[in-house]
């Protein structure tokens, strides 16, 4: 089984998607935004906001060489930014959940834990450059992306079952 790592925006539901697959197959999960907190002890907001943005990608640089060097049979959802490491082939299939930008703020917004959400997240601070930053960044995750999955008006359970079917 090789790896499948899940790219795609801030807030396109990599987390819900990943854990629905965990539950259906024998894939083991791991988050790199989760890897990063526990190496550093600490939110990935305070790491931008002591640090850097600079100093987070290059965090995000030293997890994706520890990946290659270290799993298998590994669902690997990734921060939003992830997909610029460039080792990400060499860890696996590329797995892009894809939305348009209006549709991932809807489904955001809707959730009971939307403010924690967006709170959460520096770069969605402000609408209009996330916005700016989702038209940047589309065109690299589709090029890079081996397997695209439309999220747009799916449950987890379904991009899952979608998911494995396809990879
Ligand atoms: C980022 C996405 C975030 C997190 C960080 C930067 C980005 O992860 O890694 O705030 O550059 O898009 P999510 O995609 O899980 O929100």
């Amino acid at each position: 089984m090789k790896n499948v790592i899940l790219i795609g925006f801030m807030g396109v539901g990599k987390g819900s998607v990943a854990r629905e697959v965990i539950k259906s197959s024998e894939y083991i999960a791991i988050d790199t935004d989760d890897l990063i907190e526990s190496m550093e002890n600490r939110k990935i907001k305070n790491i931008f906001e002591t640090d850097g943005e600079e100093y987070f990608r290059n965090l995000e640089k030293n997890v994706s060489l520890w990946l290659e060097a270290s799993v298998k049979n590994t669902l690997v959802s990734t921060g939003g930014g992830f997909y610029k490491q460039k080792n990400l082939k060499k860890i696996g299939i590329i797995v892009l959940l894809d939305s348009p930008f209006d549709e991932i703020i809807k489904r955001i917004e809707a959730h009971p834990n939307a403010a924690k959400k967006l709170k959460k997240r520096p770069l969605l601070k402000d609408l209009k450059k996330a916005k700016e930053l989702y038209k940047a960044r589309r065109p690299e995750y589709l090029k890079l992306a081996d397997i695209v999955v439309d999220v747009t008006n799916k449950s987890a359970s379904e991009c899952s079952k979608e998911l494995l079917k396809k990879v």
